[in-house]
């Protein structure tokens, strides 16, 4: 069984006849002009080579190191992120017993945050992996010049060498020609994949084999996505893509990612970061933004039931997930719960989505509910599949490119005119 989408609209006028999903189908597959072709994940197929090579490099971090600082923004850390958190654990490293550790570096210019990470560096046998494909974004590079001064003070250069690995281009940038340089380890990002499209290439796959997931099924689960999705009709994943156009079109311009489960919240950040950075252009364009119930129903609650109606919720369902904890049943009943005993949590948990998406869909809000069948590798990987051809399909519907980011760079180019006229 694959992701199924369901809808609770307010309006019952959707129809996704009304969009012309068989050409953007053909776009996506056939006609992406030349300079927009950024579409090598839609038939990704690693090579053997390549993922023998990221085994093979995982293997050797996990018994070198007790910890691995990955160091990457935005397409080149949350994926990775993502994936390590929904699989294993949001605090996956206090739970880790034979993985090393796993910190995200280089996605914010913070003193604090960097002065942090080498206080925890100094634990432990560190490893490094370097992920940028331009090698030239600001953040990840000044962390890598902090780190690589660090692991060649502790290491000298030889053992320094021998603990970091690079993920970049082919051929083009500077973090290329540095690795040319010193001779460090090095695995390529695909020229025709951008970042945010990424998690499945060597860019998410190495740091997330070095936390112990099973990788095969990963690729398993988005390799079948890749058959699944890729077929004009009765397609969930363009389902997903026409019904954000028709909310947005109704101007619901905001969209509240939401999550049942605290373990998807860095996945829905991934999410969110795939389709604000892909759809948010040329003066178009939904906000997502990421929630976690029942928790955040005690923050923004309030303002979904009956707030400003400009947003839309897009509710991940997880099935079977792997927990088995109940709620025992107590002889006093002196906190009442009784009703619930001897039920497991995930159960109600479960249940209680139905629950929330009624009051939202009273409070006149529209919900589309993504259900994946089940909390596994397998799944996972074909959830990614789905959300990056989905997000595609959407912005070929919106008539913009949904594979550059040009309003990223302005920030970019100020900062560098700040610090280039202080030096
Ligand atoms: O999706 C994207 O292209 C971006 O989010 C990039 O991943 C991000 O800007 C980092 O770029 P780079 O890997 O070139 O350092």
């Amino acid at each position: 069984m694959n992701i199924s989408v369901q809808q609770f609209l307010n309006e019952k006028d959707f129809n996704i006849k009304n969009y012309d999903i068989s050409e953007a189908h053909n776009t996506l597959e056939n006609n992406m002009p030349a300079d927009k072709n950024m579409t090598g994940w839609v038939r990704m197929h690693i090579s053997d080579t390549e993922l023998n090579k990221i085994k093979m490099l995982s293997e050797k971090i996990r018994k070198q190191s007790d910890i691995l600082i990955v160091i990457g923004a935005g397409g080149s850390y949350c994926g990775a992120r993502a994936v390590i958190e929904l699989l294993k654990s949001q605090n996956y490293n206090d739970l880790t017993e034979n993985s090393p550790k796993i910190y995200f570096l280089g996605h914010n210019l913070s003193g604090i945050y960097m002065e942090n990470i080498l206080k925890i560096c100094d634990k432990g046998e560190v490893s490094v992996n370097v992920i940028s494909k331009s090698g030239t974004t600001l953040e990840p590079s000044t962390a890598f010049r902090i780190l690589r001064n660090y692991m060649e003070k502790r290491y000298g250069q030889d053992g320094a060498k021998d603990r970091i690995v690079c993920t970049t281009d082919a051929e083009k940038g500077i973090l290329r020609s540095l690795c040319n340089k010193v001779g460090y380890e090095t695995l390529v990002v695909p020229a025709n994949i951008g970042g945010r499209y990424s998690v499945l290439t060597p860019v998410g796959l190495l740091p997330i084999a070095v936390s112990g997931i099973d990788i095969d099924e990963l690729l398993r689960g988005a390799y079948d996505g890749e058959k699944e999705y890729a077929v004009p009709e009765n397609n969930s994943c363009y389902e997903y893509a026409a019904l954000r156009k028709y909310l947005a079109d109704k101007g619901k311009n905001v969209e509240m990612i939401a999550t049942f489960e605290p373990c998807a919240e860095t996945f829905l950040q991934w999410h969110r970061q795939l389709y604000a950075e892909s759809l948010g252009k040329n003066g178009i364009g939904i906000l997502p933004t990421v929630a976690v119930y029942t928790r955040d129903l005690h923050s923004i609650g309030q303002f979904i039931q009956d707030g400003s109606p400009i947003l839309f919720e897009t509710v991940f369902k997880f099935q079977n997930v792997d927990s088995t904890c109940e709620i025992p049943f107590d002889e006093e009943n002196s906190d009442d719960l009784n009703y619930a005993a001897n039920q497991k949590l995930s159960d109600i948990n479960n249940s209680s989505i139905d629950g929330v998406i009624k009051a939202h869909n009273e409070g006149n809000v529209p919900v589309i509910q993504v259900t994946i069948p089940k909390l596994d590798a397998y799944n996972v990987g074909n959830l990614i599949y789905f959300l990056e051809r989905s997000c595609a399909i959407n912005g070929i519907l919106d008539k913009i490119n949904p594979f550059d980011q040009p309003g990223v760079e302005a920030y970019k180019k100020n900062i560098q005119k700040i610090l280039r006229n202080k030096a």
